[in-house]
Parts: structure tokens; C-alpha cells; sequence
């Protein structure tokens, strides 16, 4: 036996859902919000090869991001080089978001703030003594 009360409850609830859609979801929403988020991008497109025991990349440890001097040298050899199986594939927004995740991850730049602002000429360094890996 169904009582006529929860039903109707539940239909709000069910047109509240597929609201979400049509209003604060919809596609003209996405085109306001463009920003990849760099960490996904680089869960999606790099970590499978420099995240996994013995992957064929080297662990991306904030040594070896420093050693590329620069946050300019660094986005060159990402664009350039990465990854590695079909380099410059990826859209030039999801470079970017990457390069910033990896600066602010593996904190490269000090008092960075967002690293999607970061001049080229900025200097990479190793901040963080004791982040995982940087015993390497
Ligand atoms: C198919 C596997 C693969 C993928 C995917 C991949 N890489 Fe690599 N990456 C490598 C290999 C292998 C090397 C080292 C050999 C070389 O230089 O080609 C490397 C080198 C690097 C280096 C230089 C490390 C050093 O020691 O100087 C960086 C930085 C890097 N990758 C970042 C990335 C980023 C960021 C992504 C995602 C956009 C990515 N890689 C995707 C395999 C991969």
C-alpha cells in the first residue's frame, strides 16, 4: 500500500534532481568554468607512467622538476616532450593546468601563490625538504 503523501515527496525530490541539468549544470555553465583542474589532468595523462612502481617515467620528485631551472624551461619541455608516447598532444590549457599542479604539488616556487600566473623566468627550486621524495 502506497501512501499518496511520500509519493509526491519523492517526485519533488526526483524534479530537483533533473533540475541540476537544465539550470546550474548546464553547458553554459561549463563555458564559464574552462579551468582544467591540473591535478586530474595529470592523474589522466601522466601518472600512469611516472606514479606506479617501476613505471617507465621517473618519479616526478621536486628534485627532478627543479632541475629544469625554470617554470618557462620546464613548460617548454613538458609541451615538447610529454607524454612521452605522443608528445604536444594534449590541449594547450591542460599544459598549463598540469605545469601549475606540479609547481604548487611539489612546491617549486616559493610564496607562489597560483602558479598559473608564474612568469617564465620564475626559478624553480626545492622548498619542501620533507616531501615524499625528496630523498632522491
Ligand atoms: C607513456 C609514458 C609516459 C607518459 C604518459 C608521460 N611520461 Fe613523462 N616521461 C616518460 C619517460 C619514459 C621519461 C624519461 C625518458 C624521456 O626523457 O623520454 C619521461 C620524462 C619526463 C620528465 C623528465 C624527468 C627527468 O628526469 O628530467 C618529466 C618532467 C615528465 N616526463 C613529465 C610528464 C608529464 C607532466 C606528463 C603528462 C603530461 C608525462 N610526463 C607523461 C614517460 C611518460
Amino acid at each position: 500500500m502506497r501512501r499518496r503523501s511520500g509519493r509526491t515527496r519523492l517526485t519533488g525530490v526526483a524534479a530537483v534532481t533533473l533540475a541540476c541539468p537544465l539550470a546550474a549544470c548546464g553547458p553554459g555553465d561549463e563555458a564559464a568554468d574552462s579551468r582544467v583542474d591540473g591535478e586530474y589532468a595529470y592523474t589522466v595523462r601522466c601518472s600512469y607512467c611516472h606514479d606506479v612502481p617501476n613505471g617507465i617515467g621517473a618519479e616526478l620528485t621536486p628534485r627532478v622538476l627543479a632541475a629544469y631551472s625554470t617554470v618557462g624551461a620546464l613548460d617548454s619541455y613538458l609541451r615538447f616532450a610529454m607524454p612521452q608516447e605522443t608528445p604536444g598532444s594534449l590541449p594547450p590549457e591542460e599544459y598549463q593546468a598540469i605545469l601549475a599542479y606540479l609547481i604548487e604539488s611539489r612546491e617549486l616556487v616559493e610564496d607562489g601563490g597560483d602558479a598559473l600566473e608564474l612568469p617564465p623566468s620564475t626559478e624553480l627550486r626545492v622548498i619542501a625538504t620533507a616531501s615524499p621524495g625528496t630523498e632522491r
